[in-house]
């Protein structure tokens, strides 16, 4: 049982995109996945289809008003604007960092892996999600500044660490949104890999605008756009080899055969 959180220093890094497909992928090969949305827009909730009604939330989970079994929709905890709201609550509390974990700890034996979108921000709602995780994938725009986002989320990382979570380790660096065919997408691929070596995924994903449009329609992009979907089939099979999951790797390859 591994807990990830995907997170980076700012949005439109592809996080989202990420949490959701890689949850899908795990999903067709049959393990058991839990999806948890941390972020007060609520954009994982709304691709994963959550009833945009549904009660409660992390909100009432993150605030004592909930508890956590009862928060979970469909394999999703869901997050609306109340969670914003609720950040401002656990901010006064004390284990205000631990609030997350300690939810998480009485249903994690249901689950083989459990996702965390992060908001896009270092805030005390990613410190949680760090705090709760054993593992953080870093998402990463195929951007001139994307090294300078990368060490921000790295640091926080590294605070996670040293007070609250020991255990927490780096899955790895996605970079993501990415046009191979251009100079800038490769510069920052070389200067991650420079820095970063072996913690840099080899798989990228391309950049697409069927992202957007299997969204919209809330249709998984390994449905509507297998070709693209190879990239994220790619980096599970990396992530699961970093994982220490052979089993659920081998049951990968059959995936991609269908
Ligand atoms: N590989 C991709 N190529 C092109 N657009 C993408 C890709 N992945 C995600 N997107 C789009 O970029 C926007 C931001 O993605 P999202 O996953 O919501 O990022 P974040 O959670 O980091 O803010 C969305 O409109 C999404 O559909
Ligand atoms: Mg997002």
């Amino acid at each position: 049982m591994a807990t990830i959180t995907v997170l980076s220093q700012k949005g439109g890094t592809g996080k989202t995109t990420t949490v959701r497909t890689l949850a899908d992928v795990f999903r067709r090969i049959g393990l058991r996945v839990l999806a948890v949305d941390l972020d007060p827009q609520g954009n994982l909730s709304d691709y994963l289809d959550v009833d945009p009604d549904a009660t409660p939330t992390i909100g009432e989970v993150l605030t004592g008003r909930a508890l956590v079994a009862e928060a979970i929709h469909d394999g999703v905890i869901p997050a609306n604007l109340g969670l914003a709201e609720a950040e401002l609550v656990l901010a006064g509390k004390i284990g205000r960092e631990l609030t997350l974990k300690r939810a998480l700890d009485q249903i994690a034996d249901g689950y083989e892996l459990i996702l965390i979108d992060c908001p896009p921000a270092l805030g005390l709602l990613t410190v949680n999600a760090l705090v709760a995780s054993d593992f953080a994938l870093l998402s990463a725009e195929a951007q001139y500044f994307a090294l300078q986002g990368v060490e921000q989320a790295l640091e926080v990382i590294g605070l996670a660490r040293d007070s609250l979570n020991p255990g927490l380790r780096l899955l790895g660096v996605l970079l993501n949104i990415a046009d191979m065919r251009t100079r800038h997408s490769r510069d920052a691929f070389d200067s991650l890999r420079e820095h970063y070596g072996e913690q840099l995924l080899d798989q990228t994903i391309r950049s697409s605008i069927a992202y957007a449009e299997s969204a919209e329609r809330a249709v998984s992009i390994l449905d509507y756009r297998p070709d693209l979907a190879a990239d994220y089939v790619n980096v599970a099979d990396e992530l699961l080899r970093r994982l220490d999951m052979p089993d659920a790797r081998s049951r990968l390859s059959a995936l991609v055969q269908t």
